[in-house]
């Protein structure tokens, strides 16, 4: 039995500039992620990290290969459907949280499903309850991100991205802003979302204790894996 797979790219490479400015950042990414896992991406900086993590999200065009996300080839989505395909089936996480100062947690978290048209469905609202019980949001949905700790805020910004149940969630650094006692919990509530919600996660990060929380460590070098590893229990 093949498991069921959340995204795949072969062959992708990606260049940015030409002649003397000519950067190879991708030279040729064979990597399937299956769905239900926490994957981390790591390599020094430089790598080619997030350079794959636009491609595989389809927020960026590569140069060469193809993108599988949720049994979907990218390639062949013009720009107003990658733009819909995206907001239907991928969920991102910034390391600087991106939430609106104005609105509420809660207004923050149901703000994609606002700007897509959607209705709260008793379905949303059963998986938002999930969500925010999950991520322990309960007794901070009126708050403002300003009345918010750094850790906080990104729990919000994941309860964002769950939301619409995404077929995989991307997260760039997303404990790059915060203290260590905040990563530590934002890392566990990602772990948790994939174990709990049966989420699919793909991480980038530069740093060896956030991945230890991962199921799998992917090791870039200069645009190329170059190890996948299992992570021990
Ligand atoms: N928009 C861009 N224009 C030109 N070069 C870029 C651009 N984005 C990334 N690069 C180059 O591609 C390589 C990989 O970058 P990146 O994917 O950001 O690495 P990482 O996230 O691992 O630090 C680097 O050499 C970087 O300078
Ligand atoms: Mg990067």
């Amino acid at each position: 039995m093949t498991s069921l797979l959340a995204a795949s790219a072969r062959g992708l490479t990606k260049s940015f500039g030409r002649g003397d400015t000519l950067v190879h950042a991708l030279r040729g990414v064979d990597l399937d992620l299956p769905a239900g896992r926490f994957t981390a991406i790591m390599g020094p900086s430089g790598s080619g990290k997030s350079t794959l993590m636009h491609c595989l999200a389809g927020l960026d065009q590569p140069t060469g290969g193809t993108v599988t996300v949720a049994g979907q080839p990218l390639e062949n989505l013009g720009d107003d459907a990658l733009t819909r395909f995206r907001r239907d089936h991928v969920g991102f996480v910034f390391q600087a949280f991106n939430l609106l100062p104005m609105l509420s947690a809660e207004q923050n978290i149901w703000l994609p499903t606002e700007l897509a048209g959607r209705d709260r469905s008793s379905e949303a609202q059963q998986r938002f309850a999930a969500i925010v019980e999950t991520l322990d949001l309960t007794e901070r949905l009126g708050h403002r991100p300003s009345e918010l700790s750094g850790g906080q805020q990104q729990r919000v910004a994941i309860a964002r991205a769950l939301l619409a149940g995404p077929a995989i969630v991307f997260a760039d650094e997303p404990t790059g802003n915060l203290d260590s006692t905040s990563s530590a919990e934002v890392l566990s509530l990602l772990r948790q979302s994939v174990r709990e919600l049966g989420q699919t996660v793909v991480m980038v990060t530069h740093e060896i204790e956030a991945a230890q929380y991962a199921d799998e460590v992917v090791v870039l070098a200069d645009g190329r894996i170059t190890e996948r590893r299992e992570v021990a229990a």
